[in-house]
Formats: C-alpha cells, structure tokens, sequence
C-alpha cells in the first residue's frame, strides 16, 4: 500500500509541475480528489481490506488524502496570486500619457439666431411661451379664424394626426392659448418647431417659427412697425430699414409682408434680394378682433399686434446659407463656421 501511495503522491507532483492555470490545476485536483478520483477509489477499496489492517489503511490513506489537499492548496494560492499579478500587470494605466481631446461641437445657427431672437425681444419685455406641437384643429385653424370650410386652410399643407389633431403648421396656434390664459397686457414670444408638407431648397418639413403677440390698450400698427425697425436693426445691422406690404392672413386684419432693406448691397438691388432691394423676413398684422373675442377678450377695450418669423429663414439670410438642407445635417465642419 505504501508503495501505492508513494506512486500517487509522484504522479501528482509530475502533474502539477507545470501548471500555469486555475482551470488546468483544477482538472487535476478533480482528477485525484473529486467524487470519482483516484484517491476516492482508494477509498472506496476499504471494504475489500481485512478488518485488522483496517485502521492502518485508513489513517495512510487519510494522511495521503490531507497532503494532497495540502499541495493543491497551497499551488491554488500561488496560482491565484500570479493571475492577479499579470491581471493588474494587463491593467496598468499610464496616467502620465497626453489625454484625448473631444473633438468639440458647435452651437448650430438655428440656436445662435433662436437666442439672439429671445434676447432681443426680452430686452423689449416679453414673455417667452412654448405651446404643444401637437395641437388641436381649434388652436391651428378655427380659433385662428380659419373654419374648416376656408380657404386659407389651403396655405398650408397639413399633416394631420387624426380628424383632430395635427401637428400644429404654425406658432400662432400658441397665441390662443396665451389669450385663453392670459388677460392683457400680453407680450409674448413663442419659438418652437412647426410642420408642413413641402420640401425643397427652402423649404423643409419640420422648420422653426418665432411667434410674437402683444395685447393691450391701444395697441396700432405703428407700434408694431416701431418694434420691427428696431428688430431688424439689431439682428440685420444699424443702416436696415423696414417696410409693410399688404398680404392677408385670416387671423389678422389688417395684415403685412414685412420686408428688410437688403444688407448685402444697402438696398441698392443685387442678387440676394433679386434685384429688388428688399427682402422678406415675417409675417404680420393687427390681431383679428374674431380671434380677441373667441378669447374673451373685448376687441373694443383692446387690440393687438402678432407677428412671425421662419429662423431658418433669418439665419440663411444672416450667415448667407443658400440651402436649407444644410440646417438639417448636423455637419460639424459647417456648424463650426458660425459665431453669435
Ligand atoms: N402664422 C403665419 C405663418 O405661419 C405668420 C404670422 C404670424 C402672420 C402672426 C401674422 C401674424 O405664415
């Protein structure tokens, strides 16, 4: 027995010298110790073995099974501290390599010409107010003056949602909301996305609008010119003068196409303005009295003044951009060019 022992314990060291893994180190322990390894076979044996000799048996084969324990142990520990090392060996960072930059974005035009817009007009003391994209057909059309049956629903092609709900073509949508809410004075902006089914270099589905709406006694057209030359002047440039010309929407009456003398070539006629020395920037007007008192709001105490603007539009005319596109790509390289 001895003598099998003595074989045992060489064919363990010969297995274990040259292992490098837990996982090999394990297999061999399994192979001796486990359930049916070789020393549990030993074990098992001792039915077979005179009852005399029994207890010497066992305590050879106790005392093989304890130093094999022991020896697994102990190569599991050294193992185990090797695999560390390397692991943190493998994990080393060099804190004193140069970092990364992240490459820097840039703040797209629609935003600079958004903040500029909102500055100027809270140095005039309005309110900003963000309506829902999604509005009802009453806010976008009907409270606007524009029943179901009228034309002017024709000006812009709708996305509907359901019978009821679209996606709102303009920010004016908002301006009933404030009234509804709101009693005057009043003199709110309103920025926010709109839609609208037209696609081209000028035009994109899903575009900006800037909506202005002021309410009070006494309120004229004259103050809403008053408001836009000095609009024009701070976005444009100090030598820009403004104009009205008659146009028509069903929420305002009267309504103005409102035109900036052209800052290309001073009015003078160029291509930018097609020869004409003006260029259109918004629409405008005094708030239909239909609308003041769909609100509640008595058009014989009060009147009002609404205007809005496309920022797209205003930022490819402030930072020449000729395609519209452009706006949309979230291209680094062009967005870099722009500065407030
Ligand atoms: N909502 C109009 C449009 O989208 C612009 C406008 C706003 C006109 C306010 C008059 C007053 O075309």
């Amino acid at each position: 027995m001895q003598d099998k022992i003595n074989e045992i314990e060489q064919s363990i060291d010969k297995a274990v010298q040259d292992v490098k893994s837990s996982k090999t180190l394990q297999e061999i322990k399994m192979k001796f110790l486990g359930k049916t390894g070789t020393i549990s076979a030993l074990m098992k044996n001792m039915r077979d073995v005179p009852a005399d000799e029994r207890p010497k048996m066992g305590k050879l084969l106790n005392a093989l099974r304890e130093w094999c324990e022991n020896k697994f142990d102990e190569l599991e520990n050294r193992i185990k501290n090797l695999e560390l090392k390397k692991k943190y060996a493998d994990e080393k960072i060099d804190v004193t390599l140069p970092g990364k930059k992240p490459e820097d974005g840039a703040i797209h035009p629609n935003t600079l010409v958004k903040r500029e817009l909102i500055s100027i007009f809270a140095g005039m003391g309005f309110e900003v107010f963000e309506g829902p994209e999604i509005e009802n057909d009453y806010y976008n059309f009907t409270a606007l003056n524009t029943p179901s049956d009228h034309p002017a629903r024709d000006m812009q092609d709708t996305f509907y949602i359901t019978e009821d709900l679209l996606l709102r073509t303009q920010t004016s949508a908002g301006q009933v909301r404030v009234m509804e809410n709101k009693k005057p004075p009043i003199k709110i902006l309103s920025p926010g996305k709109v839609y609208r089914s037209d696609d081209d270099a000028t035009h994109s589905p899903m575009f900006t609008q800037m909506e202005g709406l002021v309410v009070d006694k006494g309120i004229t057209l004259c103050d809403l010119k008053g408001m836009l030359d000095e609009f024009a002047k701070k976005i444009f440039g100090e030598n820009i003068k403004t104009r009205l010309r008659p146009s028509y929407f069903p929420f305002t009456e009267p309504s103005v196409e409102v035109d900036v003398s052209c800052f290309e070539c001073g009015g003078k006629g160029c291509r930018l303005c097609k020869g004409t020395g003006w260029i259109e920037v918004l629409g405008a007007g005094i708030v239909n009295r239909r609308v003041l008192e769909g609100c509640g709001i008595d058009p014989d105490i009060y009147s009002g003044f609404a205007f809005g603007m496309g920022v797209e539009r205003i930022a490819m005319l402030k930072y020449g951009i000729n395609n519209m596109k452009l706006l949309f790509e979230g291209d680094v390289r062009f967005l870099k060019q722009f500065k407030a």
